[in-house]
């Protein structure tokens, strides 16, 4: 059996789906507000609880042999990046789970001061890879399921806003990849006690995905580039109404200030340890598309 938070997230309901498909048993953790009636019709066990509270991840773990911890966190990074992780981890050694994945995040190594999630995360890659357990941690760089919003509405508008520097390199990476890689995690020897970046095949551009998604539509991509320092406004504003936000907001601040790329040895060695070759942003963004 295996257990999935974040099972109704954009890599989560992904990681269920293929699960399934592999006949594999899989118990769901998700809210009660979550949307999950999918991965019931795909079969997998629902379990109703909440991340925040402790006896619900004491319940959620009894009797599962993997742990994938998919779950992210608008703006309580303490109570669900790290705690509910710790608690998940605390649980796995306690009923003998075989292998624990732990998505973090590409960058999580790099102190950055102002990014709760960042640090949250580096914090629990050390607590799991001290476990005793076994374990793969994957840091992602950007995901591409986030874009296909943004990709709907510029089919409308053809408008793209970018904040920030439109030189900065990025590696977005399939989100259906990714969830073959956390599937498979558990199985291949190469991914055991790794701590992996993961990203597409190409070292793109910020600049380059309004310019893929003009390619798709045979559009001329209007690009709208806001400077960072807006970001700064805003964070300034909400401090006052809401410090969490205000906080939560530093980290999205982090990613849209830095680099989240990985080199090509490192694509290299992740299709070599996983045995099949990384989607393009554009092949990935087609394949949801009808155009
Ligand atoms: N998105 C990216 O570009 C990216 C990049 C690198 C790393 N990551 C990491 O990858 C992981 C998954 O990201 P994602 O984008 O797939 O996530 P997502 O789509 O934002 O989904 C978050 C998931 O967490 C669940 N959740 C939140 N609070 C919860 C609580 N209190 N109790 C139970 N479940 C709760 C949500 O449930 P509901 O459906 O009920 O809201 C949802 O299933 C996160 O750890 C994130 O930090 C993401």
């Amino acid at each position: 059996m295996f257990l999935i938070t974040g099972a109704t997230g954009g890599i989560g309901r992904r990681v269920v789906r293929l699960l399934r498909q592999r006949e594999q048993s899989v118990r769901a953790f998700v809210r009660l507000t979550s949307r999950y009636s999918q991965l019931e019709h795909r079969g997998a066990e629902i379990f109703i609880g909440d991340l925040l509270e402790e006896k619900d991840i004491q319940k959620a773990s009894r009797g599962v042999k993997y742990i994938i911890s998919a779950h992210g966190s608008d703006s309580d990074a303490l109570s669900l990046d790290y705690r509910a992780n710790i608690e998940l981890i605390d649980q796995a050694k306690a009923n003998g789970v075989e292998h624990f994945v732990f998505i973090s995040v590409l960058g999580a190594d790099r102190g950055y001061e102002d990014a709760p999630v960042f640090k949250a995360k580096r914090a629990v890659e050390r607590y799991l890879s001290a476990s005793g357990l076994n374990y793969t941690i994957l840091r992602p760089s950007g995901l591409a399921s986030n874009l296909l919003p943004l990709v709907e509405q510029f089919r409308e508008t053809g408008l793209y806003l970018l904040i920030g520097d439109r030189k900065n390199r990025t590696s977005i990476v399939s989100t259906d990849d990714l969830a073959k890689i956390v599937v498979d995690s558990v199985t291949v020897e190469g991914a055991r006690n790794q701590i992996l970046p993961v990203g597409g095949p190409e070292i793109l551009l910020r600049e380059d995905i309004p310019r893929i998604f003009g390619r798709i539509f045979n559009k001329q991509p209007v690009i709208i580039n806001s400077p960072l320092f807006a970001i700064d406004g805003l964070q300034s504003a909400l401090g006052l109404i809401n410090p969490q936000i205000q906080k939560a907001l530093g980290t999205y601040r982090t990613l849209l200030a830095n680099e989240f790329f990985c080199t090509k040895d490192e694509i290299a060695n992740l299709e070599a340890i996983y045995n099949f070759q990384l989607e393009t942003l554009e092949t990935f963004l087609r394949r949801y598309l009808t155009v």
